[in-house]
């Protein structure tokens, strides 16, 4: 029988202080031995959003004790564990620093393998946790501060489809909560008060639907939901009109773009049964998976959402993709750098900013 790996996991990229034990079961899917995430949402509420020092500062208050609460959990000694993963990037380097240097430290001290892990190869691969995946697959990875479908050709290995040009998708839930002062965080509330509201009422523009392949963009919809808000003097149910009706526009434009998304998938990897994933913190989003479950129906394709809990920032990921890059021997030295902007695809076309063709 072979050795079942277990890992450490450690996540501080962004305004989640996480630590998790996971070891992969004979199934090939993982044990969740603990998995702790101590959010700071009430620290950035009063701001609206993520404060880096502020964040910082919780991680640095939290750490240790997140650290020792997983390990208490999984009932594990560093002893017994097979090697230590920590997010690099891409985030907020005063927060990545902090999870990242403590992570090298306890390999060291433990005289353990390291594993410097990219928090998007985290949520790419963490529908794995719960389920058996065959490679390859389309990745649709909608998070705070990304949004791009990828082809998930291996582990480490990923080639990018298409991106967004401005905005991610989060960014755009998040903003749209602050603009109708629908609370925070911005994706949960917009969620919810979306079902109060009439999806029809406004009709919002759906940028560059019709063009740029599977590339995305939301920055005029983001505009136009601003000039709306300014005509509804606060009245409550135009608010929840113009929540479900932004919505219903981001569930049509994914609708649309993954359709595309999955032609382009099949020409370049050949293959006809196509499984997609949808990852990252606004696959939560229960509109939009049944927005995608429907189109899988349609042109039968074997769509996947990871549980709630392994959508929003998580260290299971992190552990996770720690051992799936142990398995191929894709170790660390303890100088690695923590990296702000990290692409998956490294090759991939940077997509923002002026002179953009599409
Ligand atoms: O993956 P994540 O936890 O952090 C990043 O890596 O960015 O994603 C956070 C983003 C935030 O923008 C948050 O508003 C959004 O995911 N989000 C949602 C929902 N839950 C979280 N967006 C829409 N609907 C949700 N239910
Ligand atoms: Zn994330």
């Amino acid at each position: 029988m072979t050795k079942k790996i277990t890992f450490l996991g450690i996540e501080t990229s962004c305004d989640e202080t996480a630590a998790a034990v996971i070891r992969e079961n004979e199934k090939g899917t993982a044990d969740i031995l603990s998995n702790i995430v101590s959010s700071q949402i009430s620290e950035h509420r009063k701001y609206g959003g993520v404060v880096p020092e502020l964040a910082a500062r919780a991680h640095l208050e939290n750490i240790e004790y997140i650290i020792q609460s997983a390990l208490d959990k999984s009932e594990m000694s560093l002893d017994e564990i097979d090697g230590i993963a920590a997010t690099a990037g891409p985030g907020l380097i005063v927060c990545l620093t902090i999870g990242l240097n403590i992570g090298k430290s306890i390999a060291n001290f433990a005289n353990k393998p390291f594993i410097a892990v990219n928090h998007l190869e985290g949520h790419a691969l963490s529908p794995g946790l719960e389920n058996k995946i065959e490679f390859p697959y389309l990745l649709l990875l909608i998070s705070g501060g990304h949004t791009q479908f990828l082809t998930v050709k291996d582990v480490n290995q990923y080639e990018q489809l298409g991106t967004t040009i401005d905005d991610a998708l989060g960014e755009a839930f998040d903003k749209t909560a602050k603009m109708l002062d629908l609370g925070y965080p911005g994706g949960p509330s917009v969620e919810k008060f979306s079902k109060f509201g009439d999806k029809s009422f406004f009709k919002l523009p759906e940028p560059i639907i019709s063009r740029a392949g599977c590339n995305l963009s939301f920055a005029g919809l983001k505009t136009a939901v601003l000039r709306e808000s300014k005509k509804i003097n606060g009245n409550e149910q135009m608010k929840y009109n113009l929540a479900a009706s932004f919505q219903n526009t981001i569930n049509k434009i994914l609708y649309k773009k993954t359709k595309i998304a999955i032609e382009m998938f099949k020409e370049k990897t050949k293959t006809k049964e196509v499984r997609l994933i949808v990852a990252g913190g606004v696959a939560a989003n229960k509109s939009i998976r049944e927005s995608l479950t429907k189109l899988s129906k349609e042109i039968k394709c074997k769509t996947i959402y990871p549980d709630i809990k392994f959508c929003s920032d998580n260290a299971a990921m992190i552990a996770w993709a720690g051992i799936k890059r142990y398995q191929k021997k894709l170790f660390n030295k303890v100088n690695v750098k923590a990296r702000s902007r990290w692409p998956l695809d490294e090759n991939a076309p940077y997509m923002k900013g002026p002179g953009l063709k599409l």
